[in-house]
């Protein structure tokens, strides 16, 4: 099934124009309200899951499915050897094939290759080069997409945008305040990368809080930033919990590692050790204006948010869980439909 036109790949959500965005929220709504047509038959999607996943692999194969096509899943944590990505690479090391063949071979089997790989942990300077996924998608012949990278998620955004939507209507002027929350197992902050993007884009007043030490990427919090100007949004971070969430139309909680410390796991427990109150819960969410409250999940419980938030009127997450499906085959369909 080699194609050959160069393939639109979704690495991050910036991938897709505004107008596109837009358009793809308009179908998940539509999608959601009146079912699916097999729209993708005989099309077929090649997972690869270089990590675990709950919500990801369902959505997307049940997607996949009710679109009328199918899916391989590669189960690729545990059953793939290792993948040269390095050009020009001696392979007299561990890695018995390259990337540029695997990507090569897979592509004249399915028509998209959808990939979740897994960072190094080793230096946020190696690993926020995305060489893993830039790799599937410069030798592929066939869309790449990134199912969370160690700096992205753009399949999380979408649905974000699409509860965002749903629950507060137009979004533009709207305030979402994202709050770091304590978690023993943080994620890297690729979540709240492409959140923050995706409502900055949108136009909304997005304020992050979080300890010292926990600041998002450099190069990304710049580019939000600028964003913010071109959008007529607003970014702020490094604020304070109370302060961000008074006013607050949504309350965002999520827990990423300290990218100061990252690759270096002692260090990353002191600091972690060392911080208190960061739980969302009924007096925090109090602050703000009648806020809603979401989060990606896994969600740790009374650690990150407690039962009585998550468990109450005003939590969102299985509605935002549940639109990764509706997102998910809106993406397919606009990537896939020949
Ligand atoms: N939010 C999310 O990506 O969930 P999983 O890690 O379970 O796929």
């Amino acid at each position: 099934m080699s194609e050959k036109r160069v393939p639109q790949h979704l690495i991050r959500l910036n991938d897709l124009p505004p107008q596109q965005v837009d358009d793809l929220l308009e179908l998940s709504s539509r999608l959601k309200r009146k079912g699916t047509r097999a729209e993708l038959a005989g099309k077929t999607v090649g997972l690869l899951f270089f990590r675990g996943s709950l919500r990801t692999r369902t959505s997307f194969e049940a997607a996949m499915v009710q679109l009328g096509g199918n899916t391989i899943n590669l189960t690729a944590a545990t059953d793939f050897w290792d993948l040269e990505v390095r050009e020009g690479a001696v392979m007299d090391g561990k890695a018995p094939e390259h990337i540029k063949d695997a990507a090569a071979v897979l592509s004249s089997y399915v028509n998209a290759l959808a990939i979740r790989p897994k960072p190094q942990g080793r230096s946020w300077e190696q690993d926020r080069k995305e060489s893993e996924i830039l790799s599937w998608a410069h030798y592929a012949r066939v869309p790449v997409i990134n199912m969370e990278s160690a700096l992205w998620h753009p399949l999380q955004a979408l649905a974000d945008l699409l509860t965002l939507r749903e629950t507060l209507g137009d979004v533009r002027g709207k305030r979402l305040s994202v709050v770091w929350t304590h978690s023993p197992t943080p994620a890297t902050p690729s979540v709240v990368h492409s959140l923050v993007h995706g409502a900055v884009r949108a136009g909304m007043d997005v304020r992050v809080a979080h300890p010292q030490g926990y600041e998002l990427d450099g190069q990304i919090v710049e580019e939000v930033g600028a964003l913010a100007k071109a959008s007529g949004g607003r970014f702020e971070t490094g604020l304070a919990m109370n302060d961000v969430v008074r006013g607050a139309h949504v309350v965002y909680a999520r827990s990423w590692e300290s990218l100061e410390d990252y690759g270096n796991p002692t260090l990353a427990a002191s600091r972690r050790s060392r911080q208190h109150g960061w739980t969302v819960d009924e007096r925090l969410m109090a602050l703000g204006s009648d806020a809603r409250l979401m989060h990606a999940m896994p969600v740790r419980r009374n650690l990150e948010v407690t039962d009585e938030v998550l468990d109450g009127p005003r939590s969102l997450i299985v509605q935002q869980a549940e639109n990764r499906l509706h997102s998910q085959k809106a993406l397919l369909t606009h990537m896939l439909r020949a």
